[in-house]
């Protein structure tokens, strides 16, 4: 295939000039695999983005954006609607965590995370709580690159050309804890005290008075698969309830079917008061992302306003858009249908087995997992993080295998739909790429 001309394009996150020297272009997918300009058949490894669960090109999910697509293009969504974003809410918060009765949509992660932020300061505000204006997020999240999400984030490197972001953010640490838990399966064992904190260092130096939410991811992604240790996200559920605080569990990553479960909220047991969702939710075929809410969060904006009022002035032209609608209707409908989330949770042991057999090979300095997802962590070569990374991700690639690196950890979390021959394979390939890798 000749090669586009590569200049107008500035690439998000990508080493653009690196890229534009040896470029990876995909052209087309199906089902496990992508295909690339050279026609080579690669494998995917990392479902997209984290994105598309349930495999790629889904006949179900293509054929209804095209329907929609020829029978209505756009509908504003503000004091105008449309039949399918009634449906696709319905069929989100019946998929839903219980409890969680009310879904807002928008095109992102981020544009979920900030709603989420923009929701839980207002909620207290509509309660006539209006001194409960600090966010708390957590070193080492996600939460996309918006100035909310980036200001509860943590990821050092996404915040340091941004020193200004939002004021009145705190952090709670990470819980990532190699030295106790290297090699984990599933959840750790170590490290459920790291949320005492939250009451004993935070909300010491705050005013608990003065807090209106914390925001974690359940299981930290993007910055290398961090899972939460066993009883943490409990311990600071409680110690929310305790003081009035809201919890949001930014599931961008986590939600359908990823850990094993539908959500990672179900997975664990732990109900937040607001949940951010995207990747999953059209399998990544058009942008959207959502936010899902108790009831008593919407009623208490409900109660809040005269009738004609608008509750909560907050959206996006493109919050539910017809097409991602379309999409997201389509895609749930495949996950009950094809069993998805089970699916995951059935091929789990044997994804696990094969990615701590990766344990004893060079660097390999920490292995975690849980569900369809695992990272696979490598001493950084003194003076160069994140190089030897790279370096295995690029080999992976050249042997037809594409999966994510963040520094020096490799994260591989596939389409759900995978077979144990995939899984072999990748492995395969990942391991001999670590042991090619100086
Ligand atoms: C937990 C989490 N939140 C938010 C985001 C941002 O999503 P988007 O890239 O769709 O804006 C991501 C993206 O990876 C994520 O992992």
């Amino acid at each position: 295939m000749n090669r586009p001309n590569m200049d107008a394009y500035w690439m998000p996150f990508t080493a653009n000039r690196q890229f534009k020297r040896a470029p990876r272009l995909l052209v087309s997918a199906d089902g496990m695999y992508y295909t690339d300009a050279d026609g080579r058949q690669v494998l995917d490894g990392a479902a997209g983005l984290w994105c598309v669960n349930a495999g790629h090109n889904r006949r179900p999910i293509v054929e209804a954006i095209q329907r929609q697509a020829g029978a209505l293009d756009y509908a504003p969504p503000f004091q105008m609607g449309h039949p399918l974003a009634f449906e696709a809410a319905e069929q989100l918060v019946a998929m839903a965590p219980n409890g969680l009765t009310q879904a807002f949509f928008v095109n992102s992660g981020s544009e979920a995370v900030e709603t989420a932020l923009k929701m839980a300061l207002a909620y207290h505000r509509v309660r006539g709580d209006a001194a409960r204006v600090k966010l708390i997020g957590r070193e080492r999240g996600y939460h996309g690159v918006n100035f909310g999400g980036v200001a509860v984030g943590g990821m050092a490197g996404n915040r340091k050309h941004f020193p200004v972001t939002l004021p009145m953010v705190d952090h709670l640490r990470h819980p990532l804890d190699i030295a106790k838990n290297a090699f984990s399966r599933g959840e750790p064992a170590h490290g459920a005290e790291l949320a005492e904190e939250l009451e004993s260092r935070i909300l010491t130096l705050h005013d608990p008075s003065t807090i209106a939410a914390v925001i974690v991811e359940p299981m930290q992604g993007s910055t290398g698969v961090i899972l939460p240790p066993k009883g943490y996200l409990q311990r600071l559920r409680q110690i929310c309830d305790k003081y009035g605080i809201l919890l949001i569990f930014d599931e961008v990553i986590t939600g359908f079917g990823r850990l094993g479960a539908d959500w990672a909220s179900n997975k664990f047991g732990v109900l937040p008061d607001l949940l951010t969702c995207a990747k999953g939710l059209t399998n990544g075929s058009v942008p959207m992302g959502a936010v899902l809410a108790r009831s008593a969060i919407y009623q208490a904006f409900m109660d809040s306003a005269p009738e004609q009022a608008i509750e909560f002035p907050h959206g996006y032209t493109y919050s539910a858009h017809p097409l991602a609608c379309a999409a997201a209707i389509a895609t749930l409908g495949v996950y009950r249908d094809d069993g998805l989330f089970q699916r995951a949770a059935e091929m789990a042991p044997h994804f696990e087995m094969a990615v701590h057999a990766l344990q004893g090979k060079p660097h390999v300095k920490d292995i975690r997992n849980l569900g369809l997802v695992a990272g696979i962590e490598l001493e950084a070569r003194p003076g160069e993080p994140g190089k030897r990374g790279m370096e295995v991700f690029l080999k992976c690639w050249e042997q037809g295998v594409m999966v994510r690196v963040t520094g020096d950890t490799l994260a591989v979390s596939p389409p759900l739909i995978i077979e144990a021959e995939h899984i072999d394979r990748l492995f395969a390939v990942l391991g001999q790429a670590i042991e090619q890798t100086p």
